[in-house]
């Protein structure tokens, strides 16, 4: 299957327009973003779980890296509460668990090959530092070669200078809203911005969005 599988194109998918697709998993259903079953399987979605249970045992080829967005998940190494961000690394194992109501934000498959590090963050209770403009607060999560992933908390009112983005931009909104000169994204939206891609974004209301930079195939470190 592919979904917004060309990753030079400009993608923005709102939460009220997308359709959720039961899978092949009993009780898990699942809002494709981005997906491409070519050679390289990639993939990220939403996915909720309707019920508790387990998933299957399964392995990890290019890495797995989640947000839990609602209730509580679990593997073997623990359980990761709603504002949990993991980062399972290529050739990793795992038999995931959830409680009924669980939701993540899921990417699949796009690890850099020699990005081995396991990340557990929980983000209710990390340090939080200024960002580039006043009214930015970032936490960050992880960062490989030309890759940065961050929360990033925007104080109503804030205006970012309009920039470039060398590496391509992915940004799911998780509370508020962020908007552009292009559009309004409000809470659930999720927009992929491609390299060599500029705006100018700004949040009137306030929000909180993860934010991943320098990951799209332009600059592949
Ligand atoms: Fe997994
Ligand atoms: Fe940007």
């Amino acid at each position: 299957m592919q979904v917004h599988a060309d990753l030079t194109q400009r993608v923005v998918a709102f939460a009220d327009e997308a359709e959720w697709s039961a899978t092949p998993a009993d009780g898990v259903e699942r809002r494709t973003l981005d997906r491409d079953d070519g050679e390289a399987a990639r993939s990220t979605s939403i996915d909720r779980f309707l019920s508790a249970g387990r998933l299957d045992r399964h392995r990890h080829g290019l890495g797995e890296e989640f947000l839990v967005l609602k209730g509580t998940f679990s593997d073997e190494s623990g359980e990761y509460p709603a504002g949990t961000y993991v980062r399972n690394p290529p050739g990793s194992v795992h038999q995931p668990g959830r409680e009924e109501g669980c939701a993540l934000f899921v990417k699949l498959g796009q690890f850099h090959p020699d990005d081995s590090e396991r990340v557990v963050v929980d983000t209710r209770d990390a340090e939080w530092f200024p960002g580039l403009v006043k009214g930015l607060a970032v936490l960050p999560l992880h960062r490989f070669g030309s890759e940065l992933v961050s929360l990033v908390r925007w104080a109503p009112g804030t205006v970012f200078p309009k920039h470039q983005h060398p590496g391509g931009e992915e940004i799911l909104v998780l509370e508020g809203a962020l908007e552009d000169e292009h559009d309004r994204y409000p809470t659930g939206a999720w927009l992929r911005n491609p390299p060599g891609s500029r705006h100018m974004p700004f949040s009137l209301d306030g929000c909180l969005i993860y934010v991943k930079t320098g990951h799209l195939p332009a600059v592949r470190v």
